[in-house]
C-alpha cells in the first residue's frame, strides 16, 4: 500500500483510513475494492451515506445522462428542473402519502449544515435560546450541532464553550428515570435552574452513540410533551433515516410527526453530497437569503437524491431491510451473542452494534474491527469509548455476501476472543 503521500501532506486530522489502511480504488453494490486487488464487504457504508450501494446502476445512469447534456450543475438557490423534479418526487411520493406536510429547507452539503438551520430556527421561531439534547447523541462537529453532540473528546475540539444545549439522560440510561418526567420538571419547576427549551433534538436511534434504537412510547410521550408545552420536537434522522430502520423515517415506528427533521447522507442517492431540513409550513419564518451557502444547490445531488427515491420505491427498499434484518438478527443472537456473555447486542432494521464494554478491556470492538478488516469485512467502532462494534451494510446487500460478512465477523470475533 502507497499512503506516504497521505501521511506527509494530509492533516493528522484523519481518521477513518487509520481504521481500514487501504487505498480504495473501486467500489460496487456492498463491496470495496483496494489498488492491490483486494475487495472487502463493507458493513460501514460510508456512516450511513451508501444505503442504495456503491455505484448504484440506476442512480448511475440518470447522473450520466445529465452529465452527458451538459446541464446545470452548480446554480446557488437558483430554479432548476433538477431541483423541481427532486422537490416535486419527494413531496408526492415520499412525504404525502404518509400524511406528512412539510416544506424543504436545501441547507448545504453536509448533515451538520442541517442541525445548524434546524437549530436556528428553533431559537428564531420560539425566542427562547435553550435547547434540550440526549446524553449520548451525535449531531455533528460544527458549533453548534457540537453543543448538542455529548461525546467529550468530541466536544474538546472546540475551542469555545459549548453552551444552550442542557443534556438530558437518554431513556436507556437510568432505567429506573422517567426521562420525559424529568424533562417536563426542568420545564415547569420554577426551582430547576434549567431555562425552558425552544426544541428537543435527539436521534430516534442513537447511531454513533452506540446504536440504541429509543423506545416508541418514549418518542410518542416527547411528542406530546413539546405539544403541552410549546417546544418544537426536531428529529435528527441523518444516520438513521433513509429506509435503515425498515421505515424510511426511523421516527415512523413510533407513529408521530416531529416539527422539523433532519436529512442527509443516504438522501444523496449515491453519496452525493446532499442535506435538507424538513419543517412544518408554520415554521417557515426565515427572511429570503437568513441562511444560505454555496453548496445548497447541487444539481447532481438532486439527480441522484430522485433517483435513489425512485430506487427505493420501485425495489421496496424498506421491505428488503425488514427481510435482512431477521438474518442479521438471528445470526447476532444464535452465533455472536453466545461467545461471550458479556457482550450486549442491540439494533434494529439494518443498523446493530456488539457492545464490548462490558469486557473491561479484555476484548475491543476497536481489536474485533481490525480482525475483520484483516478478513476482508470493513465495520467501524462508535459508542462509549469506541467501545461498540457497529453493522451497517448497505440495504441493497445481496443475501449471500451479507452472511459472508456474517460469518467473517464470527471468525474474526472467535480469533480475537481466542487470544485474550
Ligand atoms: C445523527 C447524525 N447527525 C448529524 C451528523 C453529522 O453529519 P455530517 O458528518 O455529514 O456533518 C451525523 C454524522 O454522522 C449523524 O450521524
Amino acid at each position: 500500500m502507497e499512503s506516504s503521500i497521505f501521511e506527509q501532506y494530509e492533516s493528522n486530522v484523519r481518521s477513518y483510513c487509520r481504521h481500514f489502511p487501504a487505498v480504495f480504488e473501486y467500489a460496487k453494490g456492498a463491496t470495496m475494492t483496494d489498488e492491490d486487488g483486494r475487495t472487502y464487504i463493507d458493513f460501514f457504508c460510508g456512516a450511513g451515506a451508501l444505503n442504495y450501494g456503491h455505484n448504484n446502476d440506476y442512480i448511475k445512469e440518470k447522473l450520466l445522462a445529465y452529465l452527458q447534456e451538459d446541464r446545470i450543475l452548480h446554480a446557488m438557490d437558483m430554479y432548476s428542473p433538477a431541483k423541481r423534479e427532486f422537490i416535486r418526487f419527494m413531496e408526492e411520493k415520499v412525504l404525502q402519502p404518509k400524511g406528512m406536510n412539510y416544506k424543504i429547507q436545501f441547507v448545504a452539503p453536509t448533515g451538520t449544515n442541517s442541525v445548524e438551520a434546524a437549530l436556528k430556527l428553533a431559537r428564531k421561531v420560539k425566542g427562547r435560546t435553550n435547547v434540550f439534547a440526549l446524553m449520548g447523541a451525535f449531531h455533528g462537529m460544527t458549533l453548534g450541532s457540537l453543543a448538542l453532540t455529548s461525546d467529550v473528546s468530541d466536544r474538546a475540539g472546540a475551542g469555545v464553550p459549548l453552551h444552550d444545549v442542557t443534556h438530558i439522560p437518554a431513556p436507556y440510561m437510568f432505567p429506573e428515570l422517567d426521562t420525559v418526567e424529568y424533562m417536563e420538571r426542568l420545564i415547569t419547576d420554577d426551582h430547576s435552574g434549567v431555562a425552558k427549551p425552544a426544541a428537543i433534538i435527539f436521534e430516534p436511534i442513537q447511531s454513533d452513540g452506540g446504536i440504541y434504537p429509543l423506545p416508541a412510547e418514549w418518542i410518542r410521550r416527547v411528542r406530546d410533551l413539546c405539544d403541552r408545552h410549546d417546544i418544537l420536537m426536531i428529529c435528527d434522522d441523518i444516520q438513521a433515516g433513509n429506509n435503515r430502520s425498515g421505515q424510511f423515517f426511523s421516527f415512523e415506528r413510533a407513529g408521530v410527526i416531529p416539527d422539523m427533521v433532519t436529512l442527509s447522507k443516504s438522501i444523496g442517492g449515491y453519496g452525493m453530497p446532499c442535506s435538507i431540513l424538513l419543517l412544518k409550513p408554520e415554521l417557515d419564518i426565515w427572511k429570503p437569503g437568513e441562511h444560505n451557502g454555496t453548496f445548497r444547490g447541487n444539481q447532481l445531488a438532486f439527480v441522484c437524491a430522485k433517483a435513489g427515491l425512485e430506487f427505493m420505491l420501485e425495489n421496496d427498499v424498506a421491505g428488503q431491510v425488514r427481510a435482512k434484518e431477521s438474518i442479521v438478527h438471528d445470526f447476532l443472537a444464535s452465533e455472536i451473542a453466545p461467545l461471550d456473555s458479556r457482550l450486549q447486542i442491540r439494533g434494529l432494521g439494518l443498523m446493530w452494534g456488539i457492545d464490548f464494554n462490558g469486557m473491561n478491556g479484555a476484548v475491543t470492538a476497536r481489536d474485533v474491527g481490525h480482525a475483520c478488516f484483516e478478513r476482508g469485512l470493513i465495520a467501524e467502532c462508535c459508542g462509549r469509548n469506541g467501545n461498540v462494534l457497529k453493522l451497517m451494510p448497505p440495504l441493497i446487500i445481496e443475501e449471500d455476501l451479507l452472511r459472508k460478512g456474517l460469518s467473517i465477523l464470527k471468525d474474526a470475533m472467535t480469533a480475537v476472543l481466542a487470544g485474550a
